[in-house]
């Protein structure tokens, strides 16, 4: 195979932005799109020139393509990668990959009977130079056993208009979850393949706090990890300007990430060490600033999973972000969300079933009823998107 065929489904703000990726993508081909808006498919399929569908298991069966992008609302990631895998197509999966753990489990035992199928996530923030760059520093072991995390992400700052544009966003229903599920999947993922998963979760959320919705909107997680080290997360959309400060605490000083720059205030020796053979009370350890260089980013992030997606089909190349390591930030923000809403500390790994039914019994008890959608406001999101 010298070319990837590529189907996209879902013709919202997002998959509009692959469409577009796409065609910027060398050995890459949009080559059919779906939706179950046939309008939406109409008009589409006529501006790329290509086939449209509305229903996806027509597209499978098509023989137009050779992978699919799935781009639609969360809870139809799982049926809609299964039915894929089914039909021999690659796939290449939105964050999150799916709502709950044991929807991600379904997802990744379908893909395990088809080990010759690439499964990928759209995890583009992986892309970005800081977090590798933080990942090279932390991995290496330069900055010795991590301690502790500190990451303040409330720069999801959304409007009321943002939550009125989709029928499904921010609903038991439609969605499953608030900033856990839709925005924060990015900082959970690049939480986990920085720093593992923890062994216990406890949160605090915000339900609705700042918007008329049924949802988190704030959240504030504790962690703790099996080697001693603790973890803080906290997220929210409801705060302006926002903060997006990641702290991490290490034997050998304190490396910070914000603005896209990274300080590492480096002891000159182990701090657990020192505390041990300081001879007098208040000495603190000589520490060295350093700004660690770090490559300025070009070009959209989005399009590089593409490219890689594609790279791993022809020539077999790693995946940057393959499709089982989605289940963990869907595990994580699962257990957040049980946590805060039962009022109790969660063992991970998290019972995935007990999950699933929890959540199920908030989609059967919701009497929430959800503003009419305003679908001006996506054209916006998707010039955003196709732009990064
Ligand atoms: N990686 C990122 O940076 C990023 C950014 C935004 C959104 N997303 C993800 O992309 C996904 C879609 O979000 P969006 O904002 O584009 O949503 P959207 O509401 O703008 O678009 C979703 C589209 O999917 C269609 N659809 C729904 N179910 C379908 C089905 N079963 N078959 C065919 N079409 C179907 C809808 O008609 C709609 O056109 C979400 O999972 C979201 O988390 C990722």
């Amino acid at each position: 195979m010298d070319e990837v065929r590529i189907g996209i489904i879902g013709s919202g703000v997002m998959g509009q932005a692959h469409m577009q990726s796409i065609k910027k993508t060398k050995r890459a081909r949009l080559a059919a799109v779906c939706d179950m808006n046939g309008e939406a498919v109409k008009k589409l399929s006529e501006e790329h020139d290509v086939k449209g569908f509305t229903d996806a298991n027509e597209m499978f069966k098509s023989g137009m393509i050779d992978a699919v992008m799935i781009a639609t609302p969360h809870y139809s990631h799982t049926p809609l990668a299964v039915a894929a895998f089914d039909a021999k197509i690659h796939v290449l999966c939105e964050k999150p990959i799916a709502v709950h753990k044991a929807d991600a489990e379904i997802m990744i035992e379908a893909h395990r009977k088809h080990p010759e199928l690439k499964f990928a996530a759209m995890f583009n923030c992986r892309n970005l130079s800081p977090f590798k760059k933080l990942k090279k520093i932390i991995d290496s072991g330069e900055a010795g056993k991590i301690q502790r995390v500190n990451w303040i992400i409330t720069t999801w700052f959304r409007s009321q208009a943002y939550y009125n544009s989709g029928s499904w966003r921010a609903t038991w229903k439609g969605e499953g979850g608030g900033v856990l599920l839709n925005q924060c999947p990015h900082q959970l993922d690049l939480f986990q393949w920085l720093f593992g998963m923890p062994e216990k979760v406890q949160a605090f959320c915000g339900i609705g706090k700042y918007h008329n919705i049924e949802v988190e909107d704030e959240v504030t997680a504790f962690m703790e990890f099996k080697n001693g080290s603790t973890g803080i997360f906290i997220t929210s959309t409801g705060e302006a300007p926002g903060t997006n400060r990641l702290e991490v605490t290490c034997e050998r000083g304190r490396i910070v990430l914000e603005n896209n720059k990274i300080i590492f205030d480096r002891t000159l020796e182990s701090v657990p060490a020192f505390i041990k053979t300081a001879k007098t009370a208040f000495e603190t350890p000589e520490t060295w600033k350093v700004e660690v260089p770090v490559p300025e980013d070009t070009g959209s992030m989005h399009q590089l999973i593409i490219e890689n997606f594609v790279n791993s089909i022809i020539d077999g190349s790693p995946l940057t972000a393959p499709g089982e390591e989605g289940i963990k930030s869907v595990e994580l923000g699962n257990a957040m969300l049980y946590s805060a809403m039962k009022k109790i500390p969660v063992e991970m790994p998290l019972d995935g079933t007990a999950y699933k039914n929890f959540l199920q019994s908030l989609v059967d008890n919701s009497t929430f009823v959800k503003a009419a959608p305003v679908a001006a406001a996506n054209d916006d999101f998707t010039k955003s998107f196709a732009q990064k």
